[in-house]
């Protein structure tokens, strides 16, 4: 239940859409390749999660196994994995609420409010466009009421995060059990439009595959709850693997769904070339009567398939399922970005004040006020699969790292106890590193620079702040009880 409730999202619900972009009726096989790349790594993750159970995440671990440097490049990309995903899903959420204030309420929200401006790369500087929108008004105020709530002291508790799952499952079950019997073959042919790898960066199956990682991300919710778990050595890797095995199919189910009942084929440029998702030439064919009933040009992929085969009232429905469920994935995304920030400010690379409690709420507030903030910017302004790629680049960065440190591990402290030890870590360690970096590799461009130039950012900072301030730089190494199961921190330079 952790691990569907934090996985099923925007990915399935808005990328679809983008995925047939890239890669027509073949976003099935995207599906697949994402979807093992993620299991590989998510069984390098669980080794880790048992061993160091405390808040993190892959920051945490590489800081343990690799030294503070190292962690802080983690730990910034992790800022584009939740952050970043947060302004995503948010976007998708808008997608659907527009959907069912035109559609089922019959009101005409202002297109120019509705969503953000397009961008288009002048040579490295990003330039806007904002002809067909300006701000996405409804993806602000998700972002930061969830802020608000996560700054009143709300976490998810099972309970709800179990009735959210049922909602998600029920609503892409319905969507299965209508479109199957629909679908025409002739629908899946050409089943892949732009081939395996696309004629430009991030197009075709691979590229797809790299973007569709997205639908996967937050299976890292069962590897911290490792530590709570009865026979972890067991039970993680069912729970991970599980919950991947079951969204896989269901995402499977979905796209094919999709695909065989409206169609699934890209729309072209002017030139007749293929153009990527959110990009100026595929907003204007978007625009073209000819392509109005277009799965690539919905905001609201699923829901619209529904209505396109006439079942507007399911459509709405499962448009309403969405708007339930989708805050949850925004909830977990912006608390697990405030616990990563907590953690590095503890370790004193971030000023020591965001970790500053509430003295009535609880929370952190200044961190988590500061998180929504930066989330509802990016929400605001960038398109769902932009800020879906971004993300994957940092978490494809985090997840490689953690490949990495878990086979450094073994040959550092091979008889350390590990409550779960990833099988054949010598096939899988390796896979799941050359699987990140394959995904990254195939991103569209300018998704791939953002990581370096981020990065870049970070390391300015680390050595501007973090460097001098590092309670370990300076000697001052705190142990927290929670942190008595870490592996030892390497030992701090003598200045
Ligand atoms: N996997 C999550 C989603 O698709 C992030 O929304």
């Amino acid at each position: 239940m952790l691990g569907i409730g934090a996985i099923i999202g925007t990915g399935i619900f808005v990328l679809t859409a983008a995925a047939s972009q890239k890669a027509g009726p073949g976003m099935m096989v995207s599906f697949v390749i994402a979807g093992a790349v993620c299991a590989v790594a998510a069984l390098c993750y669980s080794e880790l999660a048992a061993m160091a159970p405390v808040s993190g995440s892959a920051y945490t671990y590489t800081y343990a196994v690799m030294g503070e440097l190292l962690a802080w490049c983690v730990g910034w990309a992790l800022i584009l994995e939740y952050a970043v995903a947060a302004a995503a899903v948010s976007v998708g959420w808008s997608g659907y609420v527009l959907g069912l204030i035109e559609q089922g309420l019959g009101f005409d929200f202002p297109d120019l409010l509705s969503a953000g401006p397009t961008w288009a790369m002048n040579g490295f500087i990003p330039m806007p466009d904002f002809s067909a929108g300006i701000v996405n008004i409804p993806a602000i105020v998700v972002a930061l009421l969830v802020t608000g709530l996560l700054m009143l002291g709300t976490t998810e508790s099972a309970r709800v995060n179990a009735v959210l799952v049922l909602i998600k499952v029920a609503a892409l079950t319905v969507f299965i059990v209508i479109t199957l019997p629909v679908i025409k073959t002739a629908n899946l042919s050409p089943f892949a439009p732009n081939g395996l790898f696309g004629a430009s960066s991030g197009m075709g199956i691979v590229g797809a595959a790299a973007s569709i990682f997205f639908a996967y991300v937050g299976f890292d919710a069962v590897s911290t709850a490792a530590e709570e778990t009865k026979n972890p050595q067991r039970n993680v890797p069912i729970g991970l693997i599980g919950s991947l095995a079951i969204c896989t199919v269901f995402y499977l189910l979905v796209a094919l769904g999709a695909a065989g009942a409206i169609g699934a084929q890209p729309v072209l440029g002017a030139a007749g070339e293929a153009v990527q998702p959110g990009s100026p030439a595929f907003v204007a064919a978007c625009a073209l009567p000819a392509n109005a009933e277009a799965l690539v040009c919905s905001n609201e992929a699923l829901a619209h398939v529904l209505r396109v085969i006439g079942h507007p009232q399911i459509g709405n429905a499962l448009g309403t399922a969405a708007l339930l469920a989708l805050p949850s994935v925004i909830l977990m995304m912006i608390y697990g970005q405030t616990r990563i920030f907590f953690v590095m400010a503890r370790d004193g690379l971030l000023p020591e004040g965001l970790t500053k409690m509430h003295p009535k709420w609880k929370t952190p507030y200044i961190v988590t006020a500061f998180t929504g903030i930066a989330v509802a910017i990016g929400a605001a302004l960038f398109p769902v699969g932009k800020l879906a790629d971004i993300s994957n680049s940092g978490t494809l960065f985090a997840f490689f790292m953690v490949s990495i440190a878990v086979l450094i591990l073994r040959v550092k402290e091979p008889n350390r106890k590990r409550p779960f030890r990833t099988p054949l870590i010598w096939l899988f360690a390796p896979l799941s590193a050359f699987g990140c970096a394959f995904l990254f590799w195939n991103l569209p461009h300018d998704a791939k620079m953002v990581l370096p130039i981020w990065g870049g950012f970070g390391l300015l900072i680390y050595f501007l702040y973090g460097y001098r301030k590092s309670h370990l730089g300076r000697g001052l190494i705190e142990v927290h009880e929670t942190d008595s199961d870490l592996p030892p921190p390497p030992v701090p330079p003598i200045s």
